[in-house]
């Protein structure tokens, strides 16, 4: 009855909004259009230029800057990264504004884990399963970096990673497509705010399209050969969310596809993103990817890479000088059709019309929001509950944890126990002053002031010196626990910092065996920004953190799980291997003809003869202070069935059987039994989260439904196929607590 008298009135209120949307549109494109024809075709060319500023970031500085600025006075400049700041900002937009057609130019910057407040690498972020409190760390994040200038974020990075030797594990959201695309969107809505054309929002831009993550061997802008199929499955969906989330821009890759570089491939990005998808945004390259189709040895000069990648779809150059070298000549010798250029045109420009640019070129340029806006107090609260939730616990033997404030002696050993900015990792911006950072010590101090801290360092992080261990194995003698402060340098991770051995590095397991040798209790606080391997630590400390790299609020968020102020929730969002022979290791593998029944099957089955073939930790493992039960009283029904649109109801009662209040992430798994082609063992398909006070209960219902069980066929058509299901729901991928079977009939 309500519905029927609410009705018409949603039903006229959403065509309301769709026209005033379209007519805005409508309003942007005549504007666009107008602009254009004023243009000449050196103009155009020079929006479809992006510089880098004057310090190097990921390549060379390529141009002085007073040339850069001259060139801006020119119009022959769309964009430029690494300018950053209400002063520097304004210094270059104040030269675009003394072009002829003063066009304003859009300032790009690598804000990938937050502006001034730095905050947990993204594959940290995404061990928090919690795509909310994602988005409003972007929200945080865009909201500083407007306020500095920038108006475009070269982020998110959505790059599914099935390999933790490759350095870019650390900025994406690891292995699985589901979780990958939930948070590629979650960062899209958070970067973009309300809306493009908020003061507080920047362009997102999702990189790197496509298939970066999975270079051959783990090594960084290496080839990727994969099938089609498992582009579609595996490696698109984090994509495809991020552009039905509405991310302005996305960025090509360095890698080749199947021998066909990213940057210069047209089925991705004019067939797949433009067409399929009808991407409204622009592609940009990634730093010198044009230029370097000619190492790749697909482009024998500037001047055919330039006609390649703009024939492919790419709309702008970032630092290759391809465009801007080449681009007018190839219209005038009749390589390229002025219609290419005048579509990149249109899509740059629409953008610049979106953020409100061309109403007010300064609009992101203002040094009293930069001044008011920067570290705020709830920010930095955001970042610590940020920090709290991307922690995850692997280890925890006879309740270990959490510590007492009572403890009399607390050792501290291990070369990051004192470290404050490197706990901000890979890809952080420099802004914040290294003072206002707690190292882990610093924050254990203020929170058990009754408990002396003894610190040794122990050892470096990565070299073969073994002074330190005497004095780290005295103090630890002295303490009722030790706490090691242990994992990679934060430069160890990041672009171009892929590694073939990820073991702790230096002599930091001999560090650990030596401290637990003296039969204290040693809890080992693990920071990197990829998995890494520790296979003595995990079978012989008491209690693991891997804490990645947690941003400026890293000590605190360490300290406060130890102590038990925040009870730890994070799971995996990659696997772990035990060594890096069984990389690539991932949850959602197909089954072979002769798949092992188990870690000791080997007889002639798919297995290694010298490793067992399941990982360190799977994908989804977590601990908490707590336990949780899954009480199934609801026995599998034996025909359960979902037909045509139909859907199922899943329940059982979660109990939590601990001593502390917690959250457990409950995942559900679908695996389709028999198909063509081949499904996963297991795909993560839904979770929820639950939090309990201790010996609480609570009635957990997910719902399975068709939309779930869609798959890319050899065709790649979206499609389902009727047949047996079976539900997994648990606790993590390899600790599966409740199963239920089902049949999908058309
Ligand atoms: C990276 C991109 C980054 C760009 C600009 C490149 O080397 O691959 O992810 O956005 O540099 O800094």
């Amino acid at each position: 009855m309500k519905f029927n008298k609410i009705a018409p009135v949603l039903l006229v209120l959403s065509v309301f909004i769709f026209l005033k949307q379209a007519s805005a549109q409508d309003g942007i494109d005549r504007k666009v259009d107008s602009v254009l024809s004023k243009m000449t075709l050196a103009e155009k060319v020079g929006q479809m230029n992006q510089y880098n500023g004057d310090w190097e970031a990921t390549g060379p500085v390529t141009k002085a800057v007073g040339d850069k600025l001259a060139e801006i006075k020119q119009g022959k400049v769309g964009a430029v990264l690494n300018i950053m700041g209400s002063a520097h900002t304004k210094m270059f937009q104040d030269a675009a504004m003394q072009s002829r057609l003063k066009i304003p130019l859009l300032f790009g910057q690598d804000v990938i884990h937050g502006y001034r407040i730095t905050f947990p690498i993204p594959l940290a972020e995404a061990s928090s399963w919690n795509p909310d409190a994602i988005e409003r760390a972007e929200r945080i994040a865009a909201t500083e970096a407007s306020a500095s200038g920038i108006n475009w974020t070269f982020a998110p990075m959505v790059d599914i990673a099935r390999d933790p030797r490759w350095g870019r594990v650390m900025e994406g959201a690891g292995e699985d497509p589901y979780l990958g695309s939930l948070i590629a969107a979650a960062r899209v809505h958070g970067f973009q705010g309300r809306s493009l054309g908020s003061i507080d929002a920047v362009m997102a831009c999702a990189k790197h399209f496509a298939a970066y993550g999975a270079a051959i061997g783990g090594r960084d802008y290496n080839s990727v050969d994969m099938s089609l199929h498992s582009l579609w499955e595996v490696y698109l969906p984090p994509f495809k969310a991020a552009a039905e989330a509405g991310a302005a821009t996305f960025m090509n890759s360095f890698n080749d596809l199947n021998g066909t570089p990213a940057t210069g491939n047209t089925y991705l990005q004019r067939e797949v993103l433009k067409k399929i998808w009808n991407f409204k945004g622009f592609v940009v390259s990634d730093w010198g990817s044009i230029g370097e189709m000619i190492p790749h040895g697909y482009a024998k000069d500037n001047y055919q890479a330039a006609e390649i990648a703009v024939k492919a779809g790419n709309d702008m150059d970032m630092e290759s000088h391809s465009y801007i070298e080449n681009l007018e000549k190839l219209v005038n010798d009749g390589k390229v059709s002025i219609s290419l250029i005048d579509e990149s045109i249109r899509r740059i420009l629409r953008k610049k019309f979106e953020m409100g640019l061309f109403d007010d070129p300064y609009r992101f340029i203002n040094p009293a929001r930069e001044k008011s806006l920067l570290n705020l107090p709830a920010s930095q609260t955001e970042a610590r509950s940020m920090a709290q939730k991307s922690i995850v616990l692997l280890k925890n033997s006879n309740q270990l944890l959490p510590l007492s404030k009572d403890l009399k002696t607390v050792a501290v050993i291990g070369p990051l126990a004192k470290a404050k900015k490197e706990q901000k990792g890979f890809w952080s911006l420099d802004i914040e002053p290294n003072e206002d950072i707690t190292s882990v010590i610093e924050a254990l101090k203020k929170t058990a002031p009754k408990t002396q801290f003894v610190f040794q360092k122990g050892c470096n992080i990565d070299d073969q010196s073994r002074a330190g261990f005497a004095d780290a194995v005295e103090a630890a003698k002295t303490a009722d626990v030790v706490v090691m402060a242990m994992g990679e340098a934060p430069d160890m991770t990041g672009e171009a910092k892929s590694k073939a051995n990820i073991h702790l590095p230096g002599v930091q397991e001999d560090l650990i065996k030596a401290v637990i040798a003296t039969g204290k209790p040693v809890v080992v606080l693990l920071m990197a920004g990829r998995p890494m391997i520790f296979n003595w630590t995990a079978d012989n400390a008491n209690a693991i953190l891997y804490t990645w790299w947690l941003g400026s609020q890293g000590g605190n968020a360490i300290a406060d799980v130890l102590y038990g102020a925040y009870n730890p929730s994070g799971k995996l969002p990659i696997t772990f291997p035990r060594t890096e022979g069984q990389i690539p290791i991932y949850y959602n593998h197909l089954n072979t003809g002769r798949p092992a029944a188990n870690d000791k099957d080997v007889f002639y089955k798919s297995a290694y003869i010298d490793l067992p073939n399941s990982p360190r930790f799977a994908f989804g493992y977590g601990l908490s202070y707590t336990t949780f039960d899954y009480i199934d009283n609801e026995p599998t029904a034996s025909s359960a069935r979902i037909k045509d649109n139909g859907s199922l109801q899943i329940s059982f009662t979660l109990k939590n059987t601990g001593k502390y209040a917690g959250e457990e992430t409950i995942q559900l798994y679908i695996r389709q039994m028999v198909s063509q082609p081949l499904r996963p063992v297991k795909e993560l398909k839904d979770f929820k989260k639950v939090f309990l006070q201790p010996g609480e209960s609570r009635k957990v219902t997910f719902t399975v439904s068709r939309d779930m069980l869609y798959f890319y066929n050899d065709s790649l058509q979206y499609v389902t196929q009727p047949g047996d299901f079976q539900v997994m729901i648990g606790s993590a991928s390899d600790d599966i607590r409740l199963k239920r079977a089902f049949e999908l009939s058309n």
